[in-house]
């Protein structure tokens, strides 16, 4: 099935339509949205009609598609997969909590999902059930481009350093109450500041606000080049923002894309958008990790 590609800039994101994908696909269409995927980094699909189910069993294309976290509870959603991106509590009513809505703000801060795990994540769907008046996108940022686009002297700099992330960490940087103390007691993962990408023969930076160090360097110069770094990616040049009405999906690789949730009034307007995460293709690891790594770490925000 030829699908239509709609550039959303000249080197990645794409408007991709043409195909009904909350129906069965068959194996050479599915290659071709991998593929798609794979050279543009950022789809976006819009009117989707795909439901809970529907956009489980697509996500299922791209590989192992991961077990939301539980944090203690039942799954909030009919399907265990569905992490919760809304603002929008059990009960129906806009999230006050004032240490919930410090945890969902770490989210406008420029990030890698899943970078502060041992277990990559890949292809992130997001897809809006309900989409606030106003605007409220969700921005992407071409770390593979940033890349190519570095002096070499930087490339020869960075080529063989790891950063260590933590989720916490970006939640400190957007006001959530901890310290640096507390942080050291959270989980970390160790991840190269150039990954490469195997499935477009590219390399991208993979930092974002969960980089909390580099390892070998101080702390004060390992903050110095990740920020350094963090700025070149999120360049004018480099981004993109995708506005959201029901039934429209945005699909990410983390591999190859920062992003961010765009600033909008979480108080005022609900906003539900489900996420599936999918897993690095050819890692090997228990299921629901999330759960196991928020266990240690996540009570204190719900409290
Ligand atoms: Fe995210």
């Amino acid at each position: 099935m030829a699908l239509t590609v709609k550039p959303l800039s000249e080197r990645f994101g794409a408007e991709i339509s043409g195909v009904d994908i909350s129906q069965p696909l068959d194996e050479a269409t599915k290659q071709e949205i991998r593929d798609l995927q794979n050279r543009w980094g950022v789809t976006v699909w819009r009117d989707t009609g795909l439901d809970d189910a529907s956009h489980v069993a697509f996500s299922r294309l791209f590989g192992h598609v991961e077990l939301s976290p539980t944090h203690g509870k039942a799954p909030r959603f009919s399907e265990p997969e569905l992490f919760d991106a809304t603002n929008i509590d059990r009960d129906g009513s806009i999230i006050d909590n004032p240490n919930r809505r410090l945890i969902n703000a770490g989210n406008r801060l420029w990030h890698i999902d899943s970078s502060y795990m041992d277990v990559r994540s890949k292809e992130a769907a997001l897809l809006c059930h309900e989409a606030p008046p106003i605007s409220a996108p969700t921005w992407f940022a071409d770390a593979r481009s940033a890349y190519d686009d570095l002096p070499q002297a930087m490339k020869d700099r960075i080529g063989g350093l790891t950063a260590r992330h933590c989720y916490f960490y970006s939640r400190m940087k957007a006001g959530y109450p901890t310290n640096e103390e507390e942080l050291d007691a959270m989980p970390h993962a160790h991840q190269p500041v150039v990954l490469d990408h195997r499935w477009s023969g590219r390399k991208t930076l993979y930092l974002g606000n969960h980089a909390r160090d580099i390892v070998g360097m101080s702390r004060e110069q390992g903050r110095a080049l990740i920020e350094e770094l963090n700025d070149w990616i999120t360049q004018d040049k480099y981004l993109i923002s995708v506005e959201y009405q029901a039934g429209d999906m945005s699909i990410w690789d983390n591999l190859a894309v920062m992003h961010r949730a765009g600033e909008y009034d979480d108080t005022l307007y609900r906003r539900d958008m489900r996420r599936t995460t999918i897993r690095e293709p050819g890692v090997e690891a228990a299921d629901d990790h999330f759960t196991t790594m928020f266990a240690s770490s996540f009570r204190r925000a719900e409290a």
